[in-house]
């Protein structure tokens, strides 16, 4: 595993020697959220200049499942955005040729001796670490991928980015077993969401995807697929979709902040329409790019500072 340098608590320091107590209420009950944000190089490499992308969107929704389970948010956005300007500098200063990562965020309620009910004090766990990434080739966006479906066995909170993964931990194994990338859970017969990722279905050239409520989570990719389709007038509906329509859709999709957006060709070892990714993927796709590249604002860029690097 590679040594990058993590943030726990305060302060930087190798992920190998980054370390929290058995009685983190993270590690006893899963009793914590977290983010996962995707972070670009802009195209000009002289430029070394980082966009966290949609970043106004994802520490909006850290801050709403902060809320949900009541645990204090240890910062405000500022403080938030200076973490991650550090960790994309630091993860840049060690992998020059990367050209994208990801930020990983997670806030836990705390230490405390080991009862369910919350601790009168406790001080919220931080962890924050960028890891490489690199979106879905040409090769995979042409061909699409194989997803599974299977019952969706998870709570009813599923509006909150909890740590409490286990249920979508058996679903990507479910996938992983059975030579798929995604499993596509259906809730009494209804589409919920993937493992890891929202889904779109595609009708006569209309986008559909599940209502967000407690029983998805709403990506940042959800309301950015609502703009892309609007952009490319494609008709937009969110509503409940059955195992039959699912099943009979013209394209599947899949989005999330380490997938992009991808299309689906196989579900069940049966191809979606005519098995080839469709026009909606297409127009999705080119939006999302357009997006990724879009001149930055004044306040928006990450600038790699060659100087700062070699102070740091
Ligand atoms: N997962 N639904 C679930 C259950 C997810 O775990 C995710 C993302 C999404 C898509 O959300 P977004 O567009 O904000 O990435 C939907 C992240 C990437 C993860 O757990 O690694």
């Amino acid at each position: 595993m590679n040594d990058s340098t993590v943030y726990l608590n305060g302060e930087w320091l190798p992920l190998s020697e980054a370390r929290i107590s058995v009685l983190d209420r993270g590690f006893i009950f899963g009793d914590g959220v977290y983010e996962v944000i995707p972070v670009y190089r802009v195209s000009d490499p002289a430029l070394n200049v980082w966009r966290p992308f949609r970043i106004e969107q994802h520490l909006a929704r850290l801050v709403r499942s902060l809320a949900k389970v009541r645990i204090t948010d240890p910062f405000n956005e500022a403080g938030w955005c200076t973490l991650i300007e550090k960790a994309v500098t630091l993860h840049v200063s060690s992998h020059a040729n990367d050209t994208s990562c990801l930020i990983y965020i997670q806030v836990t309620r705390g230490i405390a001796a080991r009862a369910q009910v919350f601790p009168a004090h406790s001080t919220p766990t931080v962890l924050m670490m960028a890891n490489s990434f690199t979106p879905p080739s040409a090769l995979t966006r042409e061909q699409g991928v194989v997803a599974v479906t299977a019952p969706d066995a998870r709570w009813l909170h599923c509006d909150i980015k909890s740590t409490s993964l286990l249920g979508n931990v058996l679903m990507a194994q479910y996938a992983a077993e059975h030579n798929a990338v995604e499993t596509v859970q259906l809730r009494n017969g209804e589409l919920t969401e993937g493992s890891s990722s929202n889904i779109w279905v595609v009708k006569a050239g209309r986008l559909f995807a599940p209502p967000s409520n407690h029983l998805i989570l709403e990506g940042i990719r959800y309301r950015l697929l609502e703009e892309l389709a609007a952009e490319a007038g494609i008709t937009f509906e969110a509503r409940i979709i059955t195992e039959a329509e699912l099943r009979a859709a013209d394209e599947i999709m899949m989005s999330s902040a380490s997938r992009e957006i991808l299309p689906i060709t196989r579900l069940d070892d049966c191809p979606v329409g005519n098995g080839r990714p469709g026009p909606v993927f297409a127009a999705l796709y080119a939006g999302y790019q357009r997006m990724k590249e879009r001149p930055l604002s004044a306040d928006e860029g990450i600038k790699i500072d060659a100087k700062r690097l070699a102070a740091q």
